[in-house]
């Protein structure tokens, strides 16, 4: 049977009229950019699957009176691809060399935003720690550099803290940064009804399959997980012949395993991948590990090292703790789960690892 009516709306990259359960923080960001603010830099803050993309560009396609640029900072990671992304303009051309001073393609995007109102948003900006650059402290600072306006918008898993050096977040203040809360099933079952309704046909699908999904998501917090396994639920069904319904998604779910982004492994240190690879090799087989497992792993490890390594994987959603320990004497016992089976995770280990031993173009 005919399940699928429209498999874009599908898709992650859908973006939805409607923005479930966000609209009094879009409303709210949309104000503080519109109206004019001393400190004009705003920091998203969200782990994966909580709807960071999908504000930046609802706020884009909003906010009609700024000249709107969205960059992927995952995909455009050095000044100067940023900075063409935010041009969008071929007859613009960029100094050639890799080794151009930040300021000199600063005084290109200054004079071509000039006199305009200016909204860049930075997506997956907690990319740009590897890249070093300077972009941030350019846009946030372009008054003060002799440009124009620019309203900055960061979308990041993590506090900017984590990836931005001291003098560019000195300059961007505390105040105007918004942290995305993980998603109940409540908040899930109304994401994706509203994207069943879109996407599927009328009375091929039940109520209960949605809400099925939605509490099988509710431990990811993320409508990315939600969205894929309605997606995959549905190809199951439709693959079978049979009405998406509870059963179905229970099926579809055994084979599941959610969507990992690459820019969540991109700030992990290469001792860190190292250390990564060798937890992988040694969880237990129900994708569970403890706090002292890391030292188990690696006996000469500093406790602020392996806190750190904990928080980087918990962040980018490759683990989530499943029980906060009491302190022991070496510290706190914490237990993790695995959210994406360590074979899938292996193999994007290496296929990274030999992207990194390739020249950078
Ligand atoms: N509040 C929401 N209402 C409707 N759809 C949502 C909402 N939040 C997320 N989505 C959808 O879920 C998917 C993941 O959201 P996304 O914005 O890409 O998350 P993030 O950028 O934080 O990883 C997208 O397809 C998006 O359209
Ligand atoms: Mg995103």
């Amino acid at each position: 049977m005919k399940v699928i009516k429209n498999s874009v709306i599908l898709s992650q990259d859908y973006i939805p009229e409607s923005v479930i359960g966000r609209e009094e923080k879009l409303n709210e960001l949309g104000e503080l950019i519109s109206g004019s603010d001393v400190s004009s830099t705003f920091v998203v803050r969200g782990n994966p699957g909580t709807g960071k993309t999908l504000i930046g560009k609802t706020l884009l396609k909003r906010l009609k009176g700024f000249r709107g640029a969205y960059v992927n900072c995952y995909i455009n990671q050095t000044d100067r691809s940023i900075i063409s992304t935010i041009l969008d303009n071929p007859n613009i051309r960029l100094p050639e060399i890799g080794n151009t001073r930040a300021e000199s393609l600063a005084s290109i995007l200054f004079k071509e935003l000039k006199g305009r109102n200016n909204l860049v948003v930075l997506d997956e900006s907690q990319s740009l720690k590897k890249a070093h650059g300077q972009i941030v402290y350019l846009l946030s600072r372009s008054r003060e550099l002799g440009g124009p306006e620019i309203k900055l918008v960061l979308l990041s898993m993590e506090e900017p803290e984590m990836y931005l050096d001291r003098s560019t977040l000195s300059g961007i203040g505390k105040y105007n940064r918004i942290s995305l809360k993980e998603y109940d099933a409540n908040d899930l079952f109304k994401i994706i009804s509203s994207r069943a309704a879109l996407g599927l046909y009328e009375g091929a699908y039940t109520n209960g399959a949605i809400s099925r999904i939605s509490e099988l998501a509710e431990e990811s917090g993320s409508a990315r997980v939600a969205i894929e396994l309605l997606r995959n639920s549905a190809l199951y069904a439709e693959t079978r012949n049979v009405f998406l319904d509870e059963e179905a998604v229970l099926q579809a779910y055994r084979d599941f395993s959610p969507p990992l982004e690459d820019s969540s492994l991109i700030n992990l240190e290469e001792d860190e991948i190292l250390l990564l690879r060798s937890l992988l090799e040694s969880v237990s087989t129900e994708n569970r590990f403890k706090t002292s497992s890391i030292k188990d792993l690696d006996r000469n490890i500093s406790d602020s090292k392996m806190y750190k390594f904990l928080k980087t994987i918990e962040v980018s959603g490759l683990v989530k703790k499943s029980r906060i320990g009491k302190g022991y004497s070496g510290g706190v016992e914490n237990e993790y789960v695995l959210r994406v089976p360590p074979k899938v995770l292996l193999s994007k280990l290496s296929l990274m690892e030999k992207a990194r031993k390739l020249p950078e173009s």
